[in-house]
């Protein structure tokens, strides 16, 4: 994804889960995005199926989990983004020290 449209998308995004009461976070290296949402289930749910899954500028999404949370990760980030580096391993516990 190019530099612009990564910008526009993270924009885009941060002002509409601001909005809607989701937060999360955005990792992106390559060709490759990770992102965790957080909110009220049924907002979370409409914005991955109805919106995020038919995005055509990614494919082969995959939920890799789904469940209730005690406390919000992410509760100050509508949308945090970290660029994982070449060679960098995400082998932090938490992305909480990995996000600006
Ligand atoms: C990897 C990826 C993650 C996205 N994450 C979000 C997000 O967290 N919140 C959001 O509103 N849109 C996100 N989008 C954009 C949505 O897929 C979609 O473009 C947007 O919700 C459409 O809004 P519109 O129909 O009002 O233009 C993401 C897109 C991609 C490719």
């Amino acid at each position: 994804m190019f530099e612009e449209e990564l910008t526009e998308l993270l924009q885009r995004a941060r002002q509409h889960n601001g909005s809607i009461g989701v937060t999360g976070a955005l990792v992106y290296r390559g060709e490759v995005f990770l992102q965790v949402l957080e909110g009220p289930k049924e907002v979370v749910r409409s914005l991955y199926y109805d919106a995020i899954q038919h995005d055509t500028r990614h494919k082969e999404c995959l939920v890799l989990w789904e469940g209730p949370a005690q406390v919000r990760e992410f509760e100050d980030w509508s949308m945090g983004f970290y660029r994982l580096a070449v060679g960098e391993l995400p082998g932090h516990r938490s992305l909480d020290d990995l996000l600006f």
